[in-house]
């Protein structure tokens, strides 16, 4: 790979052993990759943190030690110094303030909080969340991005124009050092055009529709760029998060556009970008209620667990919940976890809504989600929720059936503990 003279002596070491270890790491993967050169970044949105038992022994050694070898994919541990772009933290495993309800120990929680501490300290903004842009960290069209997780990157490429791969815990860690990370993929223009032309046939409004179409989308597609056109309604911040996190869920969508809505496409034409399109597909009513099949593989209609919230929710998802269960209360039998950034439980916390999911027997959960923690309330034998990608992830995870459907069909069910939900 060609380096810029600046790149060359952080690889040379003048610039420390950590810059070192982070440009040596980055020459590597960029030769793998076939990147001919780095790119300058200024946003990293990465996992810098000790969530998990396994990371004891590392933490015993030392916050140096943890980020060389989690972050640095290296034994020999190197001091590490502040951060040298604005970098964030993704999602953890663990409620900092609710991990007992999460059913986590005090010492894990306790070990997270301090790494959480020393990795702010550092300047890595402990936002917590799978859905950064929710929170302020907002990249522009155009920008060159280092982000993990796979519903943050195609809102990123797609929604905001902002260019990144999906990058890992590794690489993320080595672009927060140094501002660089390999010139490939979805940074290069042309990578980022259309190849799939989608008419949808059936309308396409709510949360629920927008996850059906992105779950059957991902599917096909895999990881190409799916264009689309027909019976969409206005999106949504909210709605464009459910779409993306769905296909890149049941496939690998990193981008698609939607002209008219979509920065990088004001037509199809532009969409494609002169790029031969590969197929023509349609999504009509069968093809929504495959996808709405195939989500819901519970049969017991007994629901003892209704999570709410992946990709985490905005605050007007909060408020909406907050406003369905106003008088009312749970079933005993049934326990409701909604799940929203910390920055966004605060203002939820704030305007009263935390208090009214509480007063009906719920709890409004931050930081993490069940399928990264891969804890769900103790003796859970049937779950509900009303995302497509947690619906996908779930039965593997934590080996539980789900209900997927409506904000509304899951708020009904955490009230009678009864699945009543079905395709309208
Ligand atoms: Fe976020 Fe967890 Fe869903 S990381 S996108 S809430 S699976």
């Amino acid at each position: 790979m060609r380096l810029t003279d600046a790149e060359r002596a952080m690889l040379d070491g003048r610039e420390g052993a950590a810059k070192q270890k982070a440009m040596d790491l980055l020459m590597r993967y960029g030769e793998a990759l076939g990147a001919e050169r780095l790119v300058e970044t200024q946003n990293v949105a990465g996992a810098f943190n000790a969530s998990t038992p396994s990371v004891r022994a590392l933490v015993a050694k030392g916050y140096d030690a943890v980020y060389s070898e989690l972050n640095l994919d290296s034994r020999e541990v190197v001091p590490i110094p502040k951060m040298a772009v604005n970098t964030c933290q993704l999602i953890t495993g663990i409620d900092n303030e609710n991990w007992r309800t999460q059913g986590i120990a005090d010492e894990l929680a306790d070990q997270q909080k301090k790494a959480e501490g020393h990795f702010g300290a550092l300047g890595i903004n402990m936002f917590a969340t799978c859905t950064p842009y929710q929170v302020g960290n907002v990249p522009v069209r155009g920008e060159h991005c280092a982000w993990m997780e796979s519903s943050a990157v195609v809102y990123c490429n797609s929604v905001l124009g902002a260019r990144t791969n999906t990058e890992g815990k590794e690489s993320t860690g080595a672009a927060a050092l140094t501002g660089r990370i390999p010139y490939w993929g979805f940074h290069i223009p042309e990578n980022r055009r259309g190849t799939h032309l989608v008419n949808v046939d059936v309308e396409v409004d709510d949360i629920m529709d927008w996850g059906l179409l992105g779950y059957w989308l991902g599917e096909i597609v895999q990881e190409d760029i799916p264009v689309l056109t027909g019976k969409i309604r206005q999106p949504s911040l909210i709605k464009l998060k459910h779409f993306g996190a769905a296909a890149a869920s049941s496939g690998g969508v990193e981008m698609y556009h939607i002209p008219g809505v979509t920065p990088e496409a004001n037509s199809v034409d532009e969409a494609f970008g002169g790029r031969k399109r590969q197929d023509t597909l349609r999504f009509g009513a069968a093809e929504r209620k495959l996808a709405y099949d195939t989500l819901n593989c519970a049969t017991d209609r007994n629901v003892d667990f209704v999570m709410l919230g992946c990709p985490h929710n905005a605050i007007e998802q909060v408020w909406l919940i907050a406003s369905m269960l106003e008088g009312r209360k749970i079933s005993p039998n049934t326990q409701l976890w909604v799940h929203t950034p910390r920055a966004l439980r605060e203002v939820a916390e704030r305007n009263g809504y935390v208090k009214m999911i509480r007063d009906a027997g719920g709890m409004v959960m931050s930081d993490t989600c069940p399928a990264i923690s891969r804890h769900v309330p103790k003796g859970t034998r049937v779950i509900a929720t009303d995302s497509a990608k947690q619906a996908h992830y779930l039965p593997a995870i934590v080996g539980l059936p789900v209900w997927f459907g409506s904000v509304k069909d899951c708020v009904e069910a955490a009230i009678s503990g009864r699945w009543n939900g079905g395709l309208q």
